[in-house]
């Protein structure tokens, strides 16, 4: 009986449609999937904290209004992130008990303090950078309720990745003060953004099943490379030198060459021993606990709703 409905999936999967929550999938598809799609949505809602770290020192009121826009999509993205996760049989109370006590990931870059303005700066233009790029092709994974989510996720990213960039022209082409701090910055971010795209490919467990099953479909060196390949540009034109001696373009590849990050740095910031972890989960597991009145009140007060249309 099984071997049927496992035809019909892969039948699906080759025919790129895509798969439904209640369509049957392997346990090993759902598992993966409830893995990469919660840790998506802890990083969108701990990549609310470094940010939101800045909002009441933001250099001007346009620049306040617009962070805290973008801080708010982070936490939206978030919610549609956990709902699609929900689809697949967990519920949230044990997603977001996962992240509390340490035991899921979410992303590494999010380990990093924002020291300066430009950081802001950095994080919109590298880190929403290097998401939208590993994001695109979310949007045709096979889940159709994540494939569904990334679709508005990657229109905000993008307006994120352009607030960061104009952050980082008024810095560059600012005075000279102002430029080193826009170097300064990508000086500490380069190498963090080029770890989230995550280990090189021949040390990456979950990318076979992963391409596999169509959820990502393109690999963590191919992304990473893109990336480097469109950003060097965007550098040049700051008049920023992206921190990296072996950077070089390869006129055979038609990419650049470039440094691996510190692997060995990665590995710790994963396993929480990064700069800020402790204090991201302090700061999560406060915001949880201290909103408990909040979801305290809304059960009751969807109770009360649901009573009155029973009646
Ligand atoms: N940070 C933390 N953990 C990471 C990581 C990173 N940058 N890169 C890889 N890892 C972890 C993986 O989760 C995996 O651990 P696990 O097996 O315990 O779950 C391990 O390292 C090995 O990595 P793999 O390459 O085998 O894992 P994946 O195939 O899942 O690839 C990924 C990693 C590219 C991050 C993939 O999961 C992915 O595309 N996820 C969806 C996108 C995402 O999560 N983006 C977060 C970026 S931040 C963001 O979007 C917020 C925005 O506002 C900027």
């Amino acid at each position: 009986m099984e071997t049927n409905f496992e035809a019909r999936f892969e039948e699906k999967l080759a025919k790129n449609d895509v798969i439904e929550p209640k369509d049957w999938m392997p346990e090993n598809y759902r598992k993966h999937l409830i893995r990469q799609i919660s840790q998506h949505a802890h990083s969108e809602v701990v990549g609310m904290l470094p940010e939101g770290n800045w909002i009441t020192r933001a250099p001007s009121l346009r620049a306040k209004l617009v962070l805290l826009a973008k801080v708010q999509d982070e936490g939206g993205h978030g919610l549609y992130l956990y709902t699609a996760a929900e689809s697949l049989g967990i519920s949230r109370d044990e997603l977001l008990d996962a992240l509390h006590t340490g035991k899921a990931k979410y992303s590494s870059i999010f380990n990093y303090p924002t020291l300066t303005w430009a950081d802001i700066g950095a994080i919109g233009w590298l880190v929403d950078g290097a998401a939208i790029m590993n994001q695109v092709m979310l949007q045709r994974t096979s889940y159709g309720p994540y494939a569904r989510a990334m679709v508005r996720i990657c229109k905000e990213e993008s307006f994120h990745q352009r607030q960061g960039y104009e952050v980082m022209t008024k810095l560059a082409f600012g005075t000279p003060e102002q430029k080193e701090m826009a170097q300064d910055a990508l000086n500490r971010w380069w190498f963090p953004t080029l770890m989230m795209f995550g280990p090189p490919d021949a040390e990456s467990p979950n990318s076979d099943n992963a391409i596999k099953w169509r959820i990502k479909r393109e690999s963590n060196d191919q992304l990473r490379q893109r990336f480097v390949n469109q950003t060097v540009s965007q550098a040049e034109y700051l008049g920023l030198t992206v921190p990296d001696k072996n950077l070089k373009w390869n006129e055979a590849k038609q990419g650049y060459d470039f440094s691996e990050p510190n692997w060995a740095e990665f590995k710790a910031v994963i396993h929480g021993n990064g700069p800020c972890n402790k204090d991201r989960l302090e700061a999560r597991n406060k915001a949880h606990n201290e909103g408990e009145w909040v979801r305290a009140a809304a059960a009751a007060y969807a109770q009360k709703i649901n009573e009155s249309i029973a009646a």
